[in-house]
């Protein structure tokens, strides 16, 4: 399973490049608000933190403007993706877009069959938001499995990026089920790494060796 992260805090980004283990980022117009930064400055920089895809998002609702902003878009790196929402103008992008040999996410799928119409339109990554979805009374890891279900029905080769992750067992729950991506907050992603008995463990061995008077 590849490891996104969703922000754009580039100290963040640059903390989780560190440890080997992050395969790539996602943007959205509201994580470039909250970073206060310009969008084409954060979002060069970001593609130099990282070799995997980083997703930055149109904001243009209409075909014309969005491949405009695309054409903009792409040339900051080449491993931008270019995200376009799922709407019949964003899957049109898409298809365009996905023709030419660029990676495309399409962003905001909340059902399974938006997901089949993007798979179509030969997106990169569908990206349905789990979270969003839970918080709306519908069953957001339900979503992951039926897109799942569908995609290998097909073999369809548009990856499935689980978004909108809260918490450390949506990214258990999406990995049982086969999301070949998820992009988590920070936060999320460091939890990932705790346990009360590694803390525990690693006190108690530490306590013993000093016992031991022994350096390596
Ligand atoms: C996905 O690419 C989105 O940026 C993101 O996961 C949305 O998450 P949220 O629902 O926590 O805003």
């Amino acid at each position: 399973m590849k490891f996104f992260v969703d922000t754009a805090d580039t100290k963040e980004i640059a903390e989780l490049a560190e440890t080997g283990l992050l395969d790539g980022v996602t943007t959205n117009p509201s994580l470039i608000a909250k970073s206060g930064r310009n969008f084409m400055e954060v979002t060069k920089e970001i593609c130099g933190l990282v070799d995997g895809p980083v997703s930055a998002e149109v904001v243009a609702l209409d075909h014309a403007g969005m491949m405009r902003e695309a054409e903009i878009l792409r040339k900051i790196a080449d491993n931008v993706c270019i995200k376009v929402p799922l709407t019949v103008d964003g899957l049109k992008t898409c298809k365009k877009l996905t023709g030419d040999g660029t990676m495309v996410n399409v962003t905001l799928c909340f059902s399974a069959n938006q997901a089949l119409l993007a798979a179509k339109a030969g997106a990169s990554f569908i990206s349905p938001f789990v979270g969003r979805h839970d918080d709306n009374g519908f069953d957001g890891l339900d979503l992951i499995r039926d897109i799942r279900l569908i995609y290998d029905n097909y073999a369809f080769e548009t990856e499935i990026l689980a978004a909108s992750i809260r918490h450390p067992i949506h990214v258990l729950e999406c990995a049982r089920i086969g999301a070949d991506v998820m992009t988590a907050p920070p936060a999320v992603i460091h939890n990932l790494f705790k346990h009360v008995l590694t803390d525990k463990g690693i006190e108690g061995f530490m306590a013993d060796w000093a016992k031991t008077g022994q350096t390596i």
